[in-house]
Formats: structure tokens, sequence, C-alpha cells
């Protein structure tokens, strides 16, 4: 992977956000931290946006996104035009968002997943190849909803 990947957490995930990073540094990919970086209280639309943006704008190539619940990044990540974010816990959804979805947004929550396993969708997120074929006049579909 070429582009930097695109982080950005609420103070409800700043701390999930971290163990990712040590291990985007393990693996050596190179990532664009986004914030928050502190327990001290943020909205999460404010931390989305700029990572959903960097990825649109071709800077990053995908985004990974924590808060609390996973649910309010999500929300905020989806109505950035040209993001697909998927909201994710289990290790199917991670792998088939990209297979089917062509997803380009990670979003899991601190208070939900622990490092482990959010270590484990973030691979398998990274490493997963769109299939095209069938998916393709769907993910067009989807863009041609926020053109309406
Ligand atoms: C912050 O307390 C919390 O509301 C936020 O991280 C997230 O869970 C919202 O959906």
């Amino acid at each position: 992977m070429s582009k930097p990947i695109a982080l950005a957490a609420d103070h409800g995930g700043y701390e999930l956000k971290n163990a990712v990073k040590q291990h985007l540094d393990e693996l050596g990919l190179a990532y664009v931290d986004f914030g928050t970086n502190s327990p001290a209280s943020v909205d999460y639309p404010d931390m989305a946006l700029p990572a959903c943006k960097a990825v649109v704008n071709g800077e990053c190539d995908k985004a990974l996104l924590f808060c609390g619940t996973v649910v309010g990044i999500s929300m905020a990540a989806n109505k950035v035009p040209g993001i697909r974010a998927c909201c994710c816990s289990d290790a199917f959804s991670a792998e088939f968002t990209r297979r089917h979805n062509d997803a380009n947004a990670l979003c899991m929550g601190g208070r939900v997943v622990g490092p482990g396993l959010a270590i484990q969708l973030v691979d398998l997120f990274l490493n997963t190849e769109f299939e095209g074929g069938r998916h393709v006049n769907r993910i067009a579909k989807l863009t041609a909803l926020e053109q309406r």
C-alpha cells in the first residue's frame, strides 16, 4: 500500500486508535493521525471529517475510525461523499465489507472491541481486495444516492 492510512478518533476511541497505531508501526505501515490524542471530550464529526476528506481527495488510501460505541463516527463518516464506512466488530464483516462494498473506512468502538480483535479486523480490512463483478453496479448506486 503506497498511500498512508488515515486515523481518527474521539475521546471514546483514542486508546484503541493508539493500540492500532502501535500495530501499524510494527508492520511498518504509514499513517496520518488526525487526532484526538487525549481523553478530553471532543465531537466525533470534527475528528471524522478531515480523515475522510483525506481518503476522498486521494491523500490517504483508507480510514480507520474510532469512537466509543462505533456508531457516531461511522454515521459522520458516511455523510462524507465518497466514503463507504463499515461499522464493524466481527471478522466476517471486516472481510466482506471490502469484498462486496469496497468499503474505504473501517469504524470500531473503543468501548465495544478490545485491541486484539481490533487488530485482527484492521488486518482483514487492509488486506482484502474488492471483488468487483456484480458489486460494481451496487457501489455505483450508492454513489448515485449521494448525488440525489
Ligand atoms: C462519547 O462519549 C461517545 O458518545 C462517542 O464516543 C460515541 O460512542 C458516539 O457514538
